[in-house]
């Protein structure tokens, strides 16, 4: 079975699985030896007519020249630098009406995109995707070319595809430093997943804290088997004699550090530059790596070690061109991939309301009883929401009904709440309503404000239905709902009109778009 590659979106790294980055390797390996014997590679070139598109809204040297040369590897290709300077974008137009422009110009396209907010890729896929299927256009593949500071699943391919190069093409093993602004790094973040092309990852992560990897990316590179380690500063990983052989180093990203860290910034940057006293410390056939650019003042790989065996960063930079071209060579149809069995794309599918769970039914007859001694009134027919925010401090539990009350307008009905001590000494929450019935997608949202709540259907006076609720797997569609990050695209702020979505990972809820993980509270702008 040939496995086909376009239409595919590559928004962030783990949109290709393992074994089709493995693929993608394998072919430019191929490529890079073929062309330096001066061989035929015409095999890699897309046959078919296909539109490339280049759309740039962050400034780009390497990403931007390295995909317009690639594409223009492709012979047949018609590519297209978008001008977005001087683009409709200036008059206020979304991303969607822009890239649904674009996509009617030809029969199939590619967009290589790059921005400032966070998603967008996915974003396009979806709505670009939609409005294709409307017009009877082969949907468009969307690469993209780093999403602020998100991902940069592109740079991570050439980079995963450098270490390769380094180990000779073993991936039983690597340990790499990461060095640098791991905070708003897009290509350190991208490191998460991508380094799983290797089976046993060790990851020192080298940075003051103030820079630090965001735990969420720590704890998901534990989760995925790494072993990580944590240093301040160069000169501390250098005092143990446990270096990697690979160092990854980034700039400081100045352009999306605040006031307060920016007042820093020197004495950060210090931290994580290398320094010529250094030198005699660095275990040998070390190489050092950098996606570039480093900045012409006091960069952190400084210019004297240019011209030193350490200098990995240049090759690593040329293979961008070669990752890039089978990267253009898949999507555009010219290489498929071999596979065993068809393998589709997993969507995130709401899981049929799988988080409400029915309860076994204890009380038989007046489930409020023991609380109506207390100072609620048993109902007859009705609902009654218990066991809210249980275990939590009574002030969390009173602003989690005041929240309920708000979101599901529990306001307009005969109704009671308060706050009770369970047997078990922890306090919980409580809110009756009489006459009053939840609809499904009421529970849903419920679930989704305060998981862990018990709903009770009461009809002739006795517990008829219980349900305990969970947080569900997915969470959309409601008004009420943001993400944080003021970078992603689905943030009100950023005036796209694009309805924020988040996916459960573990106890988080993760926007489907950006990425950025919430605690549940932390998603209702009520
Ligand atoms: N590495 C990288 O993304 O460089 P550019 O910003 O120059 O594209």
């Amino acid at each position: 079975m040939k496995k086909d590659f376009r239409s595919r979106t590559l928004a962030v790294i783990r949109d290709f699985s393992i074994e089709e980055q493995l693929f993608l390797y394998h072919q430019t390996k191929i490529l890079k030896e073929k062309w330096r014997k001066k061989e035929d590679i015409s095999e890699f070139q897309i046959k078919d007519p296909v539109n490339i598109y280049i759309v740039f809204v962050e400034p780009s040297t390497r990403t931007k020249e390295s995909f317009i040369n690639a594409a223009k590897f492709h012979k047949n290709a018609r590519v297209n630098i978008f001008d977005s300077e001087h683009s409709s974008f200036n008059k206020r137009e979304s991303y969607v009406d822009t890239f649904n422009m674009l996509t009617s110009y030809g029969d199939y396209s590619i967009f290589i995109v790059r921005t400032r907010l966070e998603g967008v890729p996915r974003l396009l896929k979806k709505k670009v995707g939609e409005f294709a299927d409307r017009h009877g256009i082969k949907r468009p593949a969307f690469i993209n070319g780093g999403d602020g500071r998100h991902e940069h699943p592109t740079q991570e391919l050439l980079d995963e595809y450098t270490f390769l190069e380094h180990k000779n093409f073993d991936n039983s093993h690597i340990k790499i430093a990461l060095i640098g602004d791991l905070l708003h790094g897009r290509t350190v973040h991208s490191k998460v997943d991508g380094l799983r092309i290797f089976k046993n990852v060790e990851v020192d992560l080298i940075a003051p804290e103030e820079i630090q990897m965001p735990q969420h990316y720590v704890d998901k590179m534990e989760r995925n088997g790494f072993k990580v380690k944590k240093y301040e500063s160069i000169d501390e990983y250098l005092s143990t004699d446990e270096t990697a052989d690979i160092w990854y180093f980034t700039r400081l990203q100045l352009e999306r550090m605040g006031e307060d860290m920016l007042e820093k910034a020197e004495s950060l940057k210090k931290a994580v530059t290398f320094r010529e006293d250094m030198l005699h410390k660095v275990k040998e056939g070390t190489k050092f790596y950098h996606p570039l650019p480093r900045p012409k003042i006091n960069p952190e790989i400084p210019v004297f070690l240019d011209d030193s065996p350490l200098n990995g960063w240049e090759t690593q930079a040329m293979n961008g061109y070669w990752v890039r071209v089978v990267l253009l060579s898949m999507l555009g149809g010219a290489i498929e991939m071999e596979t065993p069995t068809e393998q589709n794309e997993i969507e995130n599918k709401d899981d049929e309301y799988k988080f409400i769970i029915p309860a076994k039914i204890t009380h038989g007859t007046k489930g409020v009883l023991k609380e109506g001694k207390r100072g609620i009134k048993p109902i007859d027919n009705g609902t009654v929401i218990d066991h809210i925010a249980k275990g939590k401090s009574p002030e969390e539990i009173y602003s989690t009904i005041v929240k309920i009350r708000k979101i599901l307008k529990l306001y307009d009905c005969d109704s009671a709440d308060g706050i009770f001590r369970s047997a078990d000494g922890n306090y919980k929450g409580y809110i009756s309503l009489p006459d009053r019935y939840l609809s499904k997608k009421e529970i849903k949202k419920l679930s989704a404000i305060s998981p862990n709540t018990t709903v009770n259907i009461i009809k002739d006076s006795s517990v008829k239905e219980k349900y305990r609720i969970k947080l569900p797997p997915k969470i959309y569609n409601f008004e009420e709902i943001s993400c944080k990050n003021e970078n992603c695209i689905t943030n009100p702020k950023n005036g796209e009109g694009v309805p924020s979505s988040f996916v459960r990972i573990g106890d988080k809820l993760v926007c489907e778009y950006c990425e950025t993980p919430h605690d549940y509270g932390e998603i209702w702008t009520i």
